[in-house]
């Protein structure tokens, strides 16, 4: 294939700008898919991404669209995922392009998302070009947001693209502009194979589906193909390219992307950002940029009801073949029973597989507030990485404890500027930067814990902010702080699965509430029952539950047996989702107070 005639383009977009509106558009101009197949959004292929209209997975397309100067162009739309939690992958996926479509909603403009995947693909020398997408509003502003585009990103757009994604206004202009502003993909076909792995999956009748951008040399079915990263080889049982639908092709070579089917068994041996080369061939260097993922969030699922648990082992073995990023064990927990800890690249993957759980394969779950990694250096030198309080070494053992931080731009409109400081500053956080985008629009840029942005950061953030907020962060780096073990206490006995990992200046206000909050579900007792919070051996709250003086039949004086009965058989009910601790029944809704998310 002449590579003068190919453009390996992905579209950068803020959440709901009209990204696959736009990819459906592109498809069904070119003839991809015909209107009859078309089903809306065919890029987003899951169902849960089509409701929550989200982009998760990555998926992409050949298409081959006939120019004004009358040459039939290759052009290969390279989807990216469009979450904070997926940075890795949006990188990785635009360094298999040589261009990128900005898409900003003309009656919306740049939002924090837009920047951080435009800075991404900038990074990754990208040609970027602007279009202005739902100009059919009548609210869109694209001369306002034509400035904006150039004041904040600093890339040309006074000829940006006018479109309306919905009604299809300059889709064809779009395609020339593709064709005329990104340039064509380089390489050497003759050169030794190498090819970047930009997305995996697993496919249940064919295995482990990879996607390539070949950079240099040619892959043909049957060669003996290489990874890099695990050594590990496999032979090239299909190749071949979305068009939308599989088609198998006899090769792959310079500047093409496409499928390879190697016989991988597991999404976790096809690491996106690896290098593909050829087993008896190799190319010299691998490709810049790899990098292994690593959960960074965690929490605990239980099944509500027990006898869910096997499946919902299952369900987890299932969701782990097709996302090596996300991790779990098995974990037992006083109050909650058999469950799993899982591990996730950030808030959203985490929402993302519950609700999956929760809706693909039917499970009732409980799930404990989530936590990050801290790493702990013990005085005898061992580094420990730990992610739940309860295995916290003792104080004594303890040398240094670093905690992981992270680098928020936040975008929000002047009025809510106050706010969104007040709760950076309740959260920990260090201010880098405040920066006037427009005289309206704001950036606030802040150094936070993770700890405290895991929590309710994101939902307080968009409560305060009407909405208006958006909000993007990448991982820093660990840094020491003063964190300490709170344990909350039971008539001095300490229950392990309420221990929580704190900073040491929000541990007095942390155990007030969870002590008080406690206080109001732990029913009375025939004795006086003591909740405290404490650190080491000092108590910071407490709360008592007074002594019960009367017993339930005391108000049936005599008479009715049938009512005593009842009320007896309540309290045998109640009791059976009691758990003891110590001589102490507490009901599971006072373990949920501390352990479940809102
Ligand atoms: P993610 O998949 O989350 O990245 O979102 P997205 O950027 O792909 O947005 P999507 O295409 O799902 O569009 C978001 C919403 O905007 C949908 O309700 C679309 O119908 C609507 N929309 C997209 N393009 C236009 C347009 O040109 N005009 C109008 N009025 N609405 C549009």
């Amino acid at each position: 294939m002449n590579n003068n005639n190919i453009r390996n383009f992905s579209i950068i977009a803020h959440i709901d700008h009209g990204k696959s509106t736009l990819a459906d558009r592109l498809l069904e101009y070119t003839g991809a898919l015909t209107a009859r197949e078309m089903q809306s959004q065919f890029l987003d292929k899951m169902d849960l991404e089509r409701e929550r209209g989200i982009t998760i997975k990555a998926q992409t397309v050949r298409l081959n669209y006939e120019a004004d100067d009358g040459t039939v162009y290759v052009l290969n739309l390279i989807d990216t995922p469009g979450h904070v939690d997926f940075t890795y992958e949006v990188s990785r996926s635009l360094a298999a392009c040589e261009g990128g479509l900005l898409v900003v909603d003309a009656s919306q403009g740049v939002e924090a998302q837009t920047l951080a995947n435009v800075y991404l693909a900038l990074d990754n020398d990208l040609e970027v070009f602007p279009v202005l997408n739902k100009i059919d509003l009548p609210a869109a502003e694209p001369e306002r947001v034509k400035q904006e585009i150039e004041e904040i990103i600093g890339i040309d757009a006074h000829d940006a693209v006018l479109a309306s994604a919905k009604e299809g206004i300059g889709t064809r202009e779009i395609l020339e502009e593709i064709v005329k502003k990104i340039p064509p993909p380089a390489g050497d076909p003759a050169a030794p194979l190498k090819a970047l792995l930009f997305d995996s999956w697993y496919d249940q009748y064919q295995g482990v589906i990879i996607l390539v951008r070949i950079f240099d040399g040619t892959l043909k079915k049957g060669d003996k193909i290489l990874l890099h990263s695990t050594g590990r080889a496999y032979e090239a049982l299909k190749v071949g390219v979305f068009a939308p639908s599989m088609i198998e092709v006899p090769q792959l070579s310079a500047g093409e992307v496409g499928f390879v089917i190697a016989g991988i068994k597991e999404v976790a041996d096809a690491r996106v950002g690896d290098t593909v080369t050829l087993f008896h061939n190799r190319c010299a260097t691998p490709l810049a940029g790899f990098k292994e993922v690593k959960p960074m969030v965690f929490s605990g699922l239980y099944p509500i009801d027990t006898s869910q648990y096997e499946q919902l082992r299952d369900a987890l073995a299932k969701l782990k073949l097709n996302d090596s990023s996300f991790s779990y064990e098995p974990e037992t927990s006083v109050a909650l029973g058999f469950g799993f800890r899982c591990g996730f690249l950030g808030l959203l993957h985490m929402e993302i597989i519950q609700e999956r759980l929760e809706r693909e394969f039917s499970l009732d779950l409980i799930t404990t507030a989530p936590t990050v990694v801290y790493k702990i250096h013990k005085t005898d030198g061992e580094l420990l990485e730990i992610e739940s309080a309860s295995r916290m070494p003792e104080p004594q053992y303890i040398d240094t404890i670093e905690e992981p931080f992270i680098l928020a731009h936040i975008h929000v409109p002047n009025d809510f500027v106050g706010g969104v400081l007040a709760l950076c500053e309740e959260k920990r956080g260090m201010q880098r930067e405040i920066k006037y985008l427009t005289p309206t629009r704001v950036m606030v840029v802040y150094e936070l814990p993770l700890n405290e942005i895991v929590l309710d950061f994101y939902d307080r953030l968009k409560s305060l902010t009407k909405g208006y907020a958006s909000l993007d962060y990448e991982h820093l780096d660990f840094r020491p702080s003063d964190l300490v073990r709170m344990n909350i206490l039971i008539n001095g006995e300490v229950v392990d699965a309420l221990s929580l990992i704190v900073h040491r200046d929000k541990a007095y206000f942390r155990g007030r509430d969870l002590v008080s909050k406690m206080k109001e579900l732990i029913p009375r007792q025939m004795f006086e029952v003591a909740i405290q919070a404490a650190i080491g051996n000092k108590v910071i709250a407490r709360e008592t539950v007074k002594a019960l003086r009367k017993d339930v039949l005391a108000k049936c004086y005599g008479g009715d047996i049938s009512r005593k009965r009842k009320l007896l058989e309540k309290q045998k009910e109640g009791k059976k989702r009691m758990k003891n601790v110590g001589n102490v029944e507490l009901p599971q809704e006072a373990f949920l107070a501390i352990l479940k998310v809102e």
